[in-house]
């Protein structure tokens, strides 16, 4: 695998998530895989769980890493080409890739949607560059539009704790006071349509999913209705992604106070099949989610982070064989 951005560039799913089930039963059996390997980490966001699981993943299969976080400590990056660089941007991306690229056998991106251009952002202008330029594979560590580290991590975690074959695992926008980007439910999306659940998703309107990763799924504006009867809730935030109203891409359409009826709380858990709560984190609480939802034995919040170190070994791994 050269490249990790979508769920097609792991190939069958089933074989995937069976991939994933026996490497957490022994984290370790591909240790002799990374020997004197490098994985470069490139971070140009914050993060947690992100920066710490991949570590982890790389760890267990006996790699080398080294993080990178741009914004701290490194040059200013440039990342367009054609511009005089005159201003407080030392040093160019088509330099500074090759650059890191020759310390490494692996790179992953960390590079968040803009606001600029919806154009720029779904084009994904930046890892697109690494993925040219690089000469090594790249893996998504959350772009412009995709998180697919967190949608295999969110399956894996499906996969284990569902009930039936095929349970109902809703996805519900949520208020937060600022713009989110759409690369975690761009991606939970993807990989929902690509597995074997009934999916819904539900949202105000003016917050309608780019066709592309949103599919043909059930869109219901009521939440209350999408909420009735699901085995998995789902909760993010994003903001406009430009579908419906494209001069407002990136945008919060309306004060979050107008919808805080939308934070998922106890009344709407009432009308599901004792769903499962999720979300990627980190979390608003009170916001996204009350206290209540989140700390019940039903929320899946940390197992499903205590994933990310399953899914990113298995993406490693595939990548290691492919060298
Ligand atoms: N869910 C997730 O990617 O967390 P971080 O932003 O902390 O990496």
């Amino acid at each position: 695998m050269r490249v990790f951005q979508n769920v097609e560039d792991l190939g069958n799913l089933r074989t995937a998530l069976d991939e994933a089930f026996a490497i957490k039963k022994d984290r370790y059996q591909y240790q002799e895989l990374g020997k004197n390997k490098t994985a470069l980490l490139i971070f140009f966001n914050n993060s947690l769980r992100t920066r710490l699981s991949t570590q982890k993943a790389a760890m267990n299969l006996g790699m080398n890493v080294i993080v990178l976080d741009v914004n701290q400590g490194a040059w200013k990056l440039e990342t367009e080409r054609g511009v005089v660089m005159d201003g407080d941007k030392s040093e160019h991306l088509l330099e500074a890739i090759p650059v890191m690229a020759s310390y490494c056998d692996v790179i992953g991106v960390r590079s968040f949607a803009r606001f600029e251009s919806r154009e720029d952002d779904y084009n994904e202008v930046i890892l697109n560059q690494f993925i040219k330029y690089s000469g090594r594979p790249v893996f998504f560590m959350e772009s412009a539009t995709v998180h697919p580290l967190q949608a295999f991590a969110d399956l894996i975690t499906i996969e284990e704790y569902k009930k039936k074959d095929r349970p109902k695992v809703v996805m519900t926008w949520a208020p937060h006071p600022k713009a989110l980007p759409q690369a975690v439910p761009n991606s939970f999306a993807q990989w929902m349509n690509a597995a074997d659940v009934d999916f819904v998703v539900t949202h105000p309107e003016g917050y309608e999913l780019d066709p592309l990763f949103v599919g043909d799924a059930r869109v219901e504006y009521d939440q209350m209705k999408a909420f009735e009867g699901a085995d998995f809730v789902y909760a993010k935030n994003w903001s406009c992604p430009g579908v419906t109203r494209p001069n407002d891409y990136g945008k919060v359409l309306e004060d979050y106070h107008n919808f805080l009826d939308w934070t998922v709380s106890d009344r709407q858990m009432a009308v599901t099949n004792q769903a499962h709560f999720m979300h990627c984190l980190p979390v608003r609480r009170n916001m996204i989610v009350t206290d209540e939802v989140i700390e019940a034995p039903t929320s899946l919040v940390i197992p499903e982070a205590a994933n990310r170190e399953i899914s990113a070994t298995v993406v490693l791994k595939r990548i290691l064989e492919s060298l």
